[in-house]
């Protein structure tokens, strides 16, 4: 019986995009969610901090109901990492407190 796995990686040919992680370069596949990136290419810190208990957060959904994996994007606070796509030369700052929009 020959089994075939449930998901693929993206296509090798893609060219890469550079994101910068808390400062840090970081080069993934085009095509890919920012949750995605941070969880398949880096020991990534905490997303953010609980407002009530101020415990680290992570994705838990990865389609955008829990809001666990929000992060800032860009400058902008409380964007949903699984939601958002990978640019080139996105800005993602995590670890921060819970911040909202
Ligand atoms: S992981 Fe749940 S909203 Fe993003």
């Amino acid at each position: 019986m020959t089994c075939s796995p449930a998901f693929q990686p993206v296509a090798p040919g893609d060219t890469p995009v550079l994101l910068y992680v808390n400062g840090t370069p970081l080069h993934v596949p085009a095509r890919i969610s920012v949750a995605a990136a941070l969880l398949a290419y880096i020991d990534a810190p905490p997303w953010h901090r609980s407002a009530v208990s101020h415990r680290p957060r992570a994705p838990y959904c990865l389609m955008g109901a829990c809001f666990e994996c929000v992060a800032r994007i860009d400058g902008e606070p409380g964007r949903r990492t699984c939601l958002t796509s990978v640019r080139d030369g996105m800005q993602v700052d995590l670890g921060a407190p819970h911040e909202t929009r």
